[in-house]
């Protein structure tokens, strides 16, 4: 299995000046500028209370609301990096996988300042962002990333700048979607696995056994859990689940976290590697973050953390992620189509090239 292909290795030197990058791949409406490895700026604008009312991310509000808060939150990264139009090298933008319509927003607005000013653009795949978050923080390749979001689980085995291969990768639901569907079944709020994440730090782990066999074979699955966190739901009458929530998502989380670090030790072990990073929303987990520090410390193991501000969706990400890419020159990047999935991220074409108009026959 082999992840999308990357091209140009050193960030430093790919670009002479100052990126814009965007992400709108979900519901948060992020803008930075990023040089290099450093991050000069990285605005978020979530859009959790507005989809908070639905239980879940509406596609076509989130698309909305992109178009809504885009111009600001670029207005911002740009006055927060002290960076003038003039100093940009290029733009980077999430091409995919995502919400096809939240994409289509930052793409569309990326070609359009690219185009305006002359840069290069830089799509870039959201889970290439995600692993990239962690050369924030000096990271080196080789390296195995787990990357958890709500979307998404798998193990990278990150060979150079953002080029990966696909260790493993779940065989049902993403790790943040157990976070997500077992704060709905707890009763919690949206969005759920950082709901789940803070009332498990006030609970006992050991309360429930929730299964801890790790299937076998590489590959993660979470949908068994969830599955018994219903029924043990069930077998409690109400009075003793409001006693006890706290108990039974620490007993949950620390389930799911028993997985997610078994697994990556073990890969990075397989792999002959000794540096581990980890990235996407499910890497902001305390109970996970605790437990893979300890782990890797244990296994004499080098562990990259990002802040958690790099690992839920942003913008910052998109330009570390860039500099390890192939820019599209100016005007070329006008047809480039936003990706809703993996699949189609691996398929994807570079840019078409717009047909020339018909030249009139030269005289004879
Ligand atoms: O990477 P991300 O921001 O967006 C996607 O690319 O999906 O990840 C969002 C996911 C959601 O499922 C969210 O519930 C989960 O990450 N998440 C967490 C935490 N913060 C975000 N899960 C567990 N603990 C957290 N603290
Ligand atoms: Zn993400």
């Amino acid at each position: 299995m082999t992840g999308p292909p990357s091209g140009v290795p050193e960030p430093a030197a790919a670009f002479a000046g100052p990126l814009l990058c965007l992400e709108t791949s979900c519901d948060d409406t992020s803008a930075a500028v990023v040089r290099g490895r450093e991050v000069l700026s990285s605005i978020v604008s979530s859009q959790n209370e507005l989809h908070a009312q639905f239980g879940g991310v509406v596609p076509e509000v989130a698309s909305r609301r992109h178009t809504e808060l885009l111009n600001e939150v670029v207005a911002a990264a740009m006055a927060a990096a002290g960076v003038g139009w003039d100093d940009l090298a290029a733009v980077a933008t999430t091409q995919g996988p995502g919400l096809i319509g939240a994409l289509l927003v930052g793409l569309a607005a990326a070609k359009t300042i690219a185009y305006r000013r002359r840069l290069p653009l830089v799509p870039v795949n959201h889970i290439q962002g995600h692993i990239a978050a962690n050369y924030a923080l000096g990271v080196e390749a080789p390296f195995v990333c787990l990357v958890a979001s709500g979307g998404h689980t798998l193990l990278a085995v990150v060979e150079k700048g953002v080029a990966y291969r696909v260790a493993a990768r779940t065989m049902d639901d993403a790790a943040g979607e157990a976070f997500d569907k077992g704060a709905r079944l707890l009763g919690l709020g949206y969005p759920g696995g950082r709901e789940l994440d803070l009332l498990a730090a006030a609970g006992n782990a050991r309360f429930v056994s929730f299964p801890r066999a790790v299937p076998r074979g590489r590959d993660f699955s979470f949908s068994g859990l969830k599955t018994a966190l219903l029924y043990d739901l069930r077998g409690r009458d109400e009075a003793e689940v409001e006693a006890h929530r706290a108990d039974i998502a620490a007993s949950y989380q620390a389930a799911i976290v028993h997985q997610l670090v078994e697994k990556t030790v073990a890969c990075t072990a397989g792999e002959g590697l000794r540096r581990v990073a980890i990235a996407g929303g499910v890497a902001a987990n305390a109970g996970l973050r605790r437990a893979l520090t300890e782990r890797c410390e244990a296994e004499g193991l080098q562990l990259s953390l990002p802040p958690l501000s790099l690992c839920t969706d942003n913008a910052a990400m998109i330009g570390l992620a860039a500099g390890f890419l192939p820019a599209l020159p100016w005007p070329t990047y006008l047809d480039l189509d936003a990706f809703a999935s993996d699949s189609e991220a691996r398929a994807a074409r570079p840019a078409r090239r717009r047909p020339r108009a018909a030249r009139p026959a030269a005289p004879a």
